[in-house]
């Protein structure tokens, strides 16, 4: 019996995990239930990405893997929604001829009516908007955590870097209102959650839009961002919070000092650097140059102690020379990231940069991306080991992927820490770990009633080049 039951894989970001939250929260109120795997489910669902070109390829393959599914039950119904549907629209129909219903990233509300649409219909249902016809958050959300939530604050991106295909599937910047976005977080408390992520393409331009309709009554020289992040601070039993991803051009003092006088408010940030040449920051459409992103990592190290900063950098982005390289080397290396997300530049059609001249030899984009990936690993091990001797909040998210015997939690800076297994040491529990140990990408420790120890304020790592 596969009627009525569900399965979503999701590809891509964490705007897309939430949308998935999303709809399955509209699935189960239609009556689905969810299924284990694709195979038994009677309506599979993916939630696509349309980044870089891999994420293309991976989609059509797996949705290859669909079709004698499909064959074999034609009573299974299958759904394809999000940034590629949206990038690709009708061919995506025409290329997997199998699927029933397609959306975008606009109309995800409208799942119901589509499906029921997809049950009298021989061809696939694809509808497309251009535009957003209701914030996704007004749509009921299915967590598949207790004790954590993503909290959409904008979609859209209002920006134009010249090698990113999200303005295009995700359109312009929209703000939702500061006081829905604090009475969903007051919701989500009182349900059980201690920690939300906020998520935006670019948090820091948040409000502006509200701003221009109504200029508000908070303190002056404040944006609504930093503002949002002092009414979160006053939410009773809100133990943590983040936000991804602010954007280096936008960023302003006001939300480094609220980083570190709002308790609630983690001190973790992400600040993508893209590239380290300010050549090819232009040519990319970023508008802060590589002085300023490291006068803004300098601040935020001096304002919010101990700040753990991640960061996304792009190899081989047309017309890279081996000397903007070097400078991408150079400022990942002054920056002394705790992490990195790297990525070889990918063509995305419809961005200006796959008309620009200079694409590079894929051989070479390898080569410097296996350098880099070289240096941040170590960076990464760097910071780690700054780690070790110190006592730091964790919070426990659940038994330890790679290690029956342990527990895994974050610490406040997103650190991954495996701790031995205790009877305190259950999913959602804040605790206390001693850092005994450090790896590139985690943390080993101990569960200890001592105090908070943080490191010891000192230079930052150093790596040979
Ligand atoms: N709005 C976010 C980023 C969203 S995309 C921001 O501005 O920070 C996440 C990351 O994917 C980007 O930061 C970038 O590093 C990478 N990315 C985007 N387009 C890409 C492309 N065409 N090729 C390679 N990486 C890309
Ligand atoms: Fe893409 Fe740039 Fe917008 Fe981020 S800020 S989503 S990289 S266009
Ligand atoms: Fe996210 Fe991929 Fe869309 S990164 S916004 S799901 S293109």
């Amino acid at each position: 019996m596969t009627a009525r039951t569900y399965f979503i894989r999701t590809f891509g970001c964490q705007m897309n995990e939430h949308d998935s939250e999303r709809a399955a929260g509209v699935l189960e109120m239609m009556g689905y239930r969810r299924a284990d795997d694709p195979e038994t489910a009677g309506l599979v669902l993916f939630n696509t990405c349309a980044i870089r070109e891999n994420a293309d390829n991976k989609l059509y393959g797996q949705l290859s893997h669909l079709k004698p599914l499909k064959l074999a039950d034609p009573q299974k119904t299958i759904v394809v929604g999000g940034c590629l549907a949206q990038k690709d629209q009708g061919e995506l129909a025409k290329r997997a001829p199998w699927v029933d219903v397609v959306y975008g990233t606009h109309n995800m509300g409208r799942l119901p009516e589509l499906l029921a649409a997809a049950d009298s219909a021989a061809v696939p249902v694809v509808e497309i908007l251009e535009h957003t016809e209701m914030f996704p958050s007004a749509l009921p959300a299915r967590r598949e955590v207790r004790h954590h939530a993503w909290v959409s604050i904008s979609i859209g991106c209002n920006n134009a870097c010249t090698f990113c295909i999200v303005p295009l599937l995700r359109g312009p910047e929209k703000s939702r209102k500061l006081g829905e976005v604090v009475a969903e977080v007051r919701a989500l408390v009182d349900d059980g959650v201690t920690e939300v992520t906020l998520l935006g393409q670019n948090v820091n331009s948040y409000g502006r839009d509200l701003v221009a309709l109504d200029p508000g009554d908070g303190p002056r020289n404040r944006t609504r961002f930093a503002e949002l992040l002092h009414a979160l601070g006053e939410v009773d039993g809100l133990e943590r919070v983040r936000f991804t991803s602010p954007h280096p051009k936008d960023f302003t003092s006001d939300v480094f000092a609220a980083m570190r006088d709002v308790p609630n408010v983690c001190e973790q940030l992400h600040l993508p650097l893209q590239s380290g040449s300010d050549r090819i920051l232009r040519r990319m459409q970023r508008s802060y140059r590589s002085s300023r992103f490291l006068d803004l990592v300098t601040e935020a190290r001096e304002t919010i102690p101990g700040v753990a900063i991640s960061t996304d950098i792009i190899v081989g982005f047309p017309g890279e020379t081996e000397d903007d390289f070097g400078d991408t080397l150079r400022v990942t290396k002054l920056a002394a990231f705790d992490s990195a997300f790297t990525f070889e530049y990918s063509k995305r059609p419809g961005t200006a940069a796959v008309e620009f001249d200079g694409h590079l030899d894929p051989q070479v984009v390898g080569e410097r991306y296996r350098r880099l990936t070289d240096l941040t690993r170590r960076l990464s091990a760097a910071s780690n080991a700054r780690q070790v001797g110190t006592v730091q909040q964790i919070l426990i998210e659940g038994p330890s992927k790679t290690d029956a015997q342990r527990m895994s939690g974050r610490t406040r800076g997103n650190r991954l820490v495996h701790v031995g297994r205790t009877a305190a040491a259950v999913p959602a529990a804040l605790l206390h770990a001693e850092i005994t140990s450090a790896a590139s990408f985690y943390l080993l420790g101990r569960v200890t009633d001592a105090p908070a120890r943080p490191a010891v304020p000192g230079p930052l790592p150093t790596v040979a080049q």
